[in-house]
This record gives C-alpha cells, structure tokens and sequence, in this order.
C-alpha cells in the first residue's frame, strides 16, 4: 500500500489530522490498533476551546457540537463555603463549549467513513521504518498478515502509550515529567448537573469538580490518593465525599444516581521534545499530558493537529516546508504554555501531601487574589479559552 501521510492512532488527534487533509485532497490512511467501539468505549473529558471547536467546523465535522454542546460563558472556583465565578466571555469575548468526546470521536468516525476515509483496525507491531530518510515507511500486521505501507510523511496520533514517540532516538528526544502525588476518582452518573456551569473546588478535604456531559449526564471528579481503587469507592462513600467538597449551596441540591462508569486516573505533566524526526511527526499525547485540571487535554491536540495540517498543505501545495521545518518549535511553544496553565490550576485546586502550614495560606492567598482581581481573572480565562494558535 502506499498514502501520503500514514497515521498511527484513530483517537482524536488522528481522526481530525486524516479529514482536515482529506478535505484538501491529501490522502491518508489511519492505523488503529483498537476496535472501533473500544475507542468509542473511552470516558474522556469534554471542554472544548474555541480554537478546537474552529477546526472541527473546518474539517465539517461541527454540525452536533454545534447543536448538542453547552457554551459555557464561565466557570465557578469555589474554596470552602466561599465560591466566585471567572466570566469567560466578559474577560477574552469567548466561551467554551462542554460536549464529550466520545460523542466528538463517534462524529469523527462517522465524517471519515461517510467520505470513504481508510481505517485499518486491530493493527499489532506497528513500526516506523526509516523516518529519517526520504522515504518512510510503516510495518504491522493485521487479519494475521504482515503489510507495510510507504509514504511521504508519519503522523503519531497514537497517544502517550503508542510507538511512535518510541521511534526518535534517545539521543534525539529529551522528555519532561512531573508525576503529581494524587489521581482523580471520577463518576459518570445519569443525573441532571449540580450547576448550570463548571464547578472547581478546592476543600480542606481535598478538590472535587462537578462537570457533564448533557442535561441528564453529570459527570465529577474527587481527589484520592494513587493507592485507592475504584472498588474501594462505593457510589454512596463518593455522594457523601463529594457533597463535603462542595460548597453546602451547591451539595443541597446535589441529584445523585448509580454510577455508569467510576475510574481513577493519575495526574502527570510531560512533554516530549522534538515533535518532529525527520518524516515523523507527534501529535497529542503522542508528545505531551497535562493533569485534567485546566481541560487542556484535547485542546492541546488541537493545536499541534492546526500546525501540522496547515504544514502539510503548504507543503503538497507549493513543495514549501517551511511549516513542517517549524512544526515542532511552533507546537512546543503552545504547549507549554498549556502545561503552565495545567500545573497551576493543579497547584492552585489541590491538597497536596507535604503541604506547610504556610503552603496552605499561599494558596488561600492566591485563591483570593483571583477573586478580587480582574487582571487576575482575565489572565485564566485567557489560558482557559484557549490562547491563540
Ligand atoms: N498502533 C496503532 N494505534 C495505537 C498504537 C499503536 N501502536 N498505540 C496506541 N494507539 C491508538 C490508541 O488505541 C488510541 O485510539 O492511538 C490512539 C491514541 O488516542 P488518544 O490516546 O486519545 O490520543 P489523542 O488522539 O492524541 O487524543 C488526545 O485524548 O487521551 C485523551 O486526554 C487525552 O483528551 C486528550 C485526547
Ligand atoms: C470533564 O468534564 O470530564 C472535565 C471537565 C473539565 C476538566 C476536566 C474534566 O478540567
């Protein structure tokens, strides 16, 4: 087989890289070493930035976000019985919109079926051969035969767990990493959402967030300790914790249900660099994490999917490679920007084990000064929004 650009992985990132492209008439084909529903099966976060919102339009796959999403024009940070509201839109002139990204993933799905895109499912032993040299080309196995498919360019979109990043050298690549000591124990309930908007929470007890998925879907979040199990959470012990994070306003009218999914995810900073080697190119969390706590997450792909894909019609359309020569620069400098954003509101929103005293009034400290400062306000509505691409 031959394609322009060959991408690993059929989440996010890959999905929205392959039609943006193949609206340009650029051909490429998806390996995916999952089904399908397997992907689809994946509870993943739901705060989209104006700029991922944009692309998705582009690539005209828009339509239910459109429809189905909330906008959000803020979110409220509480701290003990005290609560304020950041106003998105009064601050940057945007909002969000909340819309899951299962339901963004099946629309990607669907767009890339509907125009006849090439998804390969259930791959193994995928290998990025050659990246370095002109001509690239990937191998894997699948229905039990060995393929390989030559291409221009290796786009991985094959996230934090995939091959690609694997593939730069260790003489090439350096990684950052910050572990944080703590993960979320999150809850999907069939119930209608505590508050019309976002609710952060910082408790002497420990963060808790109260987000959704639609007007009958909740979906939230309490700090544990990484030595905690879902099993060792019943939905009960998480109604009662969760309502002692909260403000009492907000736990009075708190609609609590059984839960369709309870998991815990551990929080990590991290950045691979370069993003680019040779003919391959990370994208997502292929190249970085960040902790869930500023929904930078997707919106992070986002703008690595907007650099690559504009690179590379500048490329197929003028032979021009100055996009894809400063790819990597050009995606790092917004991440970490985005990782910046992401600790901080996880320093800001946590209980940390080996906090002092003295820790603890900083935080209370910062907590206020937003508060009671707009400059302060603007500053994280500007991160949270998005920054420009
Ligand atoms: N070969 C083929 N596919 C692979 C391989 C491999 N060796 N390894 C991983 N994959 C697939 C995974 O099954 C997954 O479907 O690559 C896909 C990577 O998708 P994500 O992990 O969702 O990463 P990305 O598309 O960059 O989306 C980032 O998703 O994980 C969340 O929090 C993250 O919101 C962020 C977004
Ligand atoms: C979610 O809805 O899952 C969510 C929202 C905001 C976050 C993290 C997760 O910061």
């Amino acid at each position: 087989m031959r394609t322009q650009v060959c991408i690993i992985g059929g989440g996010p990132s890959g999905l929205l890289l392959s039609q943006l492209l193949h609206n340009k008439g650029i051909d490429t084909i998806i390996l995916e070493r999952k089904t399908r529903d397997y992907v689809l099966g994946r509870i993943r976060a739901g705060v989209l930035e104006v700029g991922f919102a944009e692309l998705m339009r582009e690539a005209g796959v828009g339509q239910r976000m459109d429809t189905e999403g909330f906008v959000h024009d803020g979110t409220v940070i509480a701290y003990g019985q005290e609560q304020f509201r950041i106003d998105f839109t009064k601050h940057t002139g945007t909002p969000v919109i909340v819309y899951g990204q299962t339901e963004l993933t099946r629309d990607l799905y669907d767009k890339r079926e509907e125009t006849g895109g090439n998804l390969i499912f259930n791959v193994d032993h995928v290998v990025i051969n050659d990246a370095d040299t002109d001509k690239p080309y990937v191998t894997f196995e699948a229905d039990g035969k060995s393929q390989r498919i030559d291409c221009d360019y290796v786009a991985g979109c094959d996230g934090f767990h995939g091959v690609s990043r694997q593939t730069i050298p260790l003489t090439v690549r350096k990684e950052y990493e910050k572990v944080y000591p703590f993960g979320w124990l999150g809850l999907l309930s069939e119930t209608p959402p505590v508050h019309e908007e976002l609710i952060y929470s910082n408790s002497d007890r420990g963060f808790a967030l109260c987000s959704m998925r639609n007007a009958n879907l909740s979906r939230y979040y309490i700090q544990c300790p990484l030595s905690d199990s879902p099993s060792d959470w019943s939905d009960q012990m998480f109604w009662n914790e969760l309502k002692r994070r909260i403000p009492e306003e907000h736990a009075d009218k708190l609609i609590t249900g059984p839960s369709i999914e309870k998991s815990i995810a551990p929080l990590r900073s991290f950045v691979s660099e370069p993003m680019r080697w040779g003919r391959l190119f990370l994208c997502g969390d292929a190249a970085h994490i960040v902790p869930p706590t500023g929904a930078k997450g997707l919106n992070t792909a986002a703008s690595d999917i907007y650099y690559l894909y504009h690179a590379m019609v500048q490329f197929y359309a003028d032979k021009d490679t100055e996009g894809l020569d400063r790819y990597s620069e050009k995606a790092l400098a917004r991440i970490w920007k985005a990782e910046r954003f992401s600790w901080w509101m996880s320093n800001l929103l946590h209980r940390y084990p080996d906090q002092t005293d003295f820790d603890l009034k900083m935080q209370r400290a910062d907590l206020e000064f937003l508060r009671e400062n707009e400059a302060s306000q603007k500053v994280l509505a500007e991160n949270y929004v998005g920054l420009p691409f």
